[in-house]
């Protein structure tokens, strides 16, 4: 069947593999700098890693990727090799194994890259895969530790924000729906698209899709409180028999970040608490709130083809559209979190690069969509270049979450980028978007 590569072309030269890895570095270091030594080292959540495990861990990767395979040498710390392997040393076991502290895991970075340099300028990257591999990494460990800092709710610390993402222009509730594209549609990551691409978004392939509306904006806070107060949380006909036992199990009667205090519905946004801002999309919500939530409206989550198609296919033109609104990544996921410095979502239809070919506004960059859809291979997968990125997590466990967050970087999250979860997971920066049948 099909090769592991999505293109022929160059993914990246030394340049630009140059001008990646540093930028990544930047926001790593940007991002901790002002995070005390213990709020580093504590476990925040039992989800979650210390933030300075995944400082070791994206070390680690490096050091693994492109100092060991791509540049032959040997790894001068076997002994930290267990301790960041993410299969071996689940999240829940972070905490035990001893990471490197602060100042350890820093100087563990800084030696690697040193020795990645050396090997560029040796022998250069090759098609710039393990490179671009290497510098995406890191740039989802930024993620991952913006969840844990939004977990945690310190009290002492302040994301290095300049500005705020835009508020709502045109008052969508996330309830408006559209028609979404139906018929034979491409997925997955065309080789036409020229980027790279990981190995569970190939090989791109036709599939057809029934009529379907699809909502124009992520739903909204508002739209979620009024849902809230209709009963959303005790009503068991919009559940469904794994959701209610959850939803009773684990007695959840909001959104992660919501708390209600004298003064009304607040919701913990990593620069504090704020009183809840309506017109934004929900977020930290399970699969298992977002399903009812969309049955309560006689709706349904979409399918993850009917999400892509929504967020990309351009019908007159019959191919799939780099990003939603075009050719560029624009201003998408705010390209650089720490450069941008917004660190938060924008309200909802405050899409700066303009809708999907089919109307859809904030398809990319702004909230996690949970999709109806189970994490599996598409035709032909072939693991590539290792095992433990995708493969091991298919089979039906995980539901496949689409679009990427405020915290992706458009580097990461583009419109066939596959992300995925457990469906009582609430860490992710996740929200709903509905869709139905015509
Ligand atoms: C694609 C976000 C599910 O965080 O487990 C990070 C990304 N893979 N290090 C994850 C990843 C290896 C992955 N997700
Ligand atoms: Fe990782």
């Amino acid at each position: 069947m099909g090769t592991p590569i999505a293109s022929d072309a160059p993914v990246l030269d030394v340049p630009a593999a140059r001008v990646g890895l540093e930028r990544a570095r930047r926001c790593t270091l940007d991002l901790v700098r002002e995070i005390s030594d213990p709020d580093l080292e504590r476990v925040h959540s039992p989800l979650m890693s210390p933030l300075v495990w995944d400082l070791g861990h994206i070390a680690a990767y490096e050091e693994l990727w492109l100092v060991q395979r791509w540049g032959g040498e040997r790894s001068r710390h076997p002994e930290l090799a267990h301790v960041y392997d993410a299969i071996e040393t689940p999240r829940a076991r972070r905490g035990d194994v001893r990471p490197l502290r602060r100042g350890g895991a820093i100087d563990y970075l800084e030696r690697v890259r040193e020795r990645t340099l050396a090997v560029i300028d040796r022998q250069g990257v090759g098609d710039g895969t393990l490179h671009e591999m290497v510098i995406q990494h890191e740039h989802q460990h930024h993620e991952t530790m913006l969840q844990t800092l939004s977990l945690a709710r310190l009290a002492g610390w302040r994301p290095p924000e300049r500005g705020q993402p835009p508020g709502a222009p045109d008052g969508y509730t996330g309830l408006e729906l559209l028609d979404g594209p139906s018929g034979p549609v491409r997925m997955g990551a065309d080789p036409g698209l020229a980027r790279f691409a990981y190995d569970n978004e190939r090989l791109a392939h036709e599939v057809t899709l029934d009529d379907f509306r699809v909502g124009r904006t992520p739903v909204t806070n508002g739209a979620w409180l009024e849902w809230m107060q209709a009963g959303g949380y005790d009503r068991r006909e919009w559940w469904s028999e794994e959701g209610w036992s959850w939803r009773r199990e684990s007695a959840t009667a909001h959104p992660g970040a919501w708390e209600m205090t004298p003064d009304g519905w607040c919701e913990w946004r990593l620069a504090g608490r704020a009183p809840l801002a309506l017109e934004r999309p929900v977020i930290q919500v399970s699969w298992f709130e977002a399903d009812a939530f969309a049955r309560a409206h006689g709706a349904r989550l979409p399918t993850e083809a009917e999400w892509e198609a929504a967020a990309c296919w351009d019908a007159d033109a019959q191919r799939q559209r780099p990003w939603p609104w075009g050719q560029d990544a624009g201003r998408a996921g705010r390209a650089n979190l720490i450069d941008s410095g917004l660190f938060g979502t924008a309200g909802a239809g405050a899409q700066p690069d303009g809708c999907s070919p089919c109307g859809a506004s904030g398809m990319v960059g702004d909230v996690w969509e949970w999709t109806a859809t189970d994490f599996g291979a598409y035709p032909g997968f072939v693991a590539h270049p290792y095992r433990e990125y995708s493969e091991v997590f298919f089979g039906g466990r995980y539901k496949v979450l689409r679009g990427g967050s405020w915290a992706s970087h458009s580097r990461v999250a583009t419109p066939t980028f596959r992300n995925w979860d457990f469906a009582p997971r609430r860490q992710i920066f996740a929200g709903v978007r509905l869709a139905k049948d015509a």
